[in-house]
């Protein structure tokens, strides 16, 4: 099947990588001629692991493709896949300018019927927008039906998810063209489940929210465990035993990041908005998170007092590990809030650093090397779980910091490790060390 796909960022290259690997004929378009030009040589423009190895086969075997060209792109497509992003704006909302230019130029260029699935998270109502623009200018005796077919990806973990992601959700009003669907998405033996347009809309904003909502209601249990004494690690272990529950998602830290939940948050808050039905429990799942990503600096402050002229290491600007996102990252709300207080920053990350200095540029230092930003420090503030944190030994901390105090915003360590270091360790929803509170010694 000749596929195309509209969109090389990471939601678009994944999908594209992996329907060649599935053996499809992939195009895909961006109007981006310098990210085309990389990737024409095999180049990933984004860090996901096992991406670049798929794009450089499937290039190299002919099934994957790059332009620029919507001629090349659309004109023979059998099917055709929008991942475009979807920006936030100043409200909110979903900005939909590149679904708008998207639906516009496949209209003008598409030379067959063809169905067009939308894998960008779009608000409800969209993909029968998508329809009526396509409609109103394709050639009238083609036959176009637009899908909403949106994605679970994780980034990180995308091509794990892709080839066995726990559902497809397709999206549409007629019954024969999700049996197309279906028989296109068989061959990766995932369940599918076939609804109408505007419910496969809702289900991706819906999926989003509750995660970020276990998120939010997990850091809120762990800062009540902090003040009574318990450990976190122990409750969620303890309630996630609970199947109506389940393990997933209930890991408390710095707060939710990423190009996703924060923005998906608030633009189905502000779809319920739209038609006067306040979000009220996710709006406050919004600013749990925005309390949760200044929570590390809060409690640095409240440990060594004033943060001026103090040296502060901090691990991690990535969104989570595995990526060099930094969108939205926890990271960058403690480097502004340091920087506010007058500390120095050294940071260290394996990958993110140079998406992290395209936003903050030289008001702090980096390095790759998680000694360097530790030496000579007077605190250390972990953002993100990286294996090579979790990994690093606790002696480092004390070899090469002035004074060890770690504020850990991930739960890297175990407490039992920490105990055997004369280390100041504060971590998320479980007892500091040394415990300073004696009703709890
Ligand atoms: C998320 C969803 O998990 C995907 O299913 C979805 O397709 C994607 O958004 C999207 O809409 O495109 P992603 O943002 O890549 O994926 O990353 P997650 O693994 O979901 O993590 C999001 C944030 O939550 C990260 O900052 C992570 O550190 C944090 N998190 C996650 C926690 O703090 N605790 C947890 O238990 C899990």
């Amino acid at each position: 099947m000749k596929v195309t796909v509209a969109g090389a960022g990471y939601v678009g290259l994944v999908t594209s990588a992996c329907l060649a690997e599935l053996g499809h004929q992939v195009t895909c378009i961006d109007i981006q001629k310098e990210k085309i030009d990389l990737l024409q040589c095999g180049r990933s423009p984004i860090y996901e692991p096992g991406l670049e190895p798929l794009l450089e086969k499937n290039l190299r075997n002919g099934q994957l493709h790059f332009t620029t060209n919507p001629h090349k792109a659309y004109s023979d497509a059998g099917i055709i896949f929008i991942a475009v992003g979807t920006p936030e704006t100043h409200d909110g909302s979903a900005d939909l300018k590149y679904i708008h230019v998207v639906a516009h130029t496949i209209a003008n260029y598409i030379e067959q019927d063809v169905i067009v699935c939308t894998k960008s998270t779009v608000p409800v109502g969209t993909n029968e927008l998508i329809q009526q623009i396509i409609d109103s200018r394709k050639p009238p005796n083609l036959q176009v039906e637009v899908v909403a077919n949106p994605e679970f990806l994780r980034e990180g973990a995308a091509i794990l998810d892709f080839f066995h992601g726990d559902r497809i959700v397709i999206g549409t009003n007629h019954p024969e063209v999700a049996a197309l669907m279906e028989q296109f998405y068989l061959p990766l033996n995932i369940p599918i489940i076939k609804t109408d347009i505007r419910s496969a809309e809702m289900i991706k904003y819906a999926a989003n929210a509750f995660l970020a909502t276990k998120i939010s209601f997990i850091n809120e249990i762990a800062n009540i465990c902090e003040h009574v004494g318990a450990n976190i690690d122990e409750v969620a272990y303890g309630i996630g035993q609970d199947k109506r529950i389940g393990q997933h998602f209930l890991k408390a830290g710095v707060g939710y990041g990423g190009s996703c939940f924060p923005k998906d948050t608030k633009a189905l808050v502000q779809i319920g908005g739209n038609f006067k039905q306040r979000f009220e429990l996710l709006e406050a799942v919004i600013n749990v998170n925005n309390r949760q990503q200044s929570l590390p600096v809060l409690k640095a402050m409240d440990t060594i007092g004033s943060l001026h002229g103090k040296k502060v290491a901090l691990l991690g600007l990535a969104f989570k590990a595995d990526t060099d996102d930094v969108r939205e990252s926890a990271a960058l709300t403690i480097v502004k809030e340091l920087l506010e207080a007058g500390a120095d920053v050294s940071a260290y990350d394996p990958i993110a650093i140079p998406k992290a200095r395209k936003i903050v540029g030289d008001a702090i230092g980096y390095t790759e090397e998680i000694r360097q930003a530790l030496q000579d420090a007077d605190l250390a503030i972990i953002a993100t779980d990286w294996e090579q944190i979790k990994h690093l030994p606790l002696e480092v901390y004390l070899t090469h910091m002035k004074n060890p105090i770690v504020i850990d915003g991930r739960n890297c360590y175990s407490l039992q490790e920490i105990k055997q270091f004369p280390i100041t360790y504060l971590s998320v929803g479980r007892p500091g060390h040394p415990i300073v509170n004696d009703k709890f010694e």
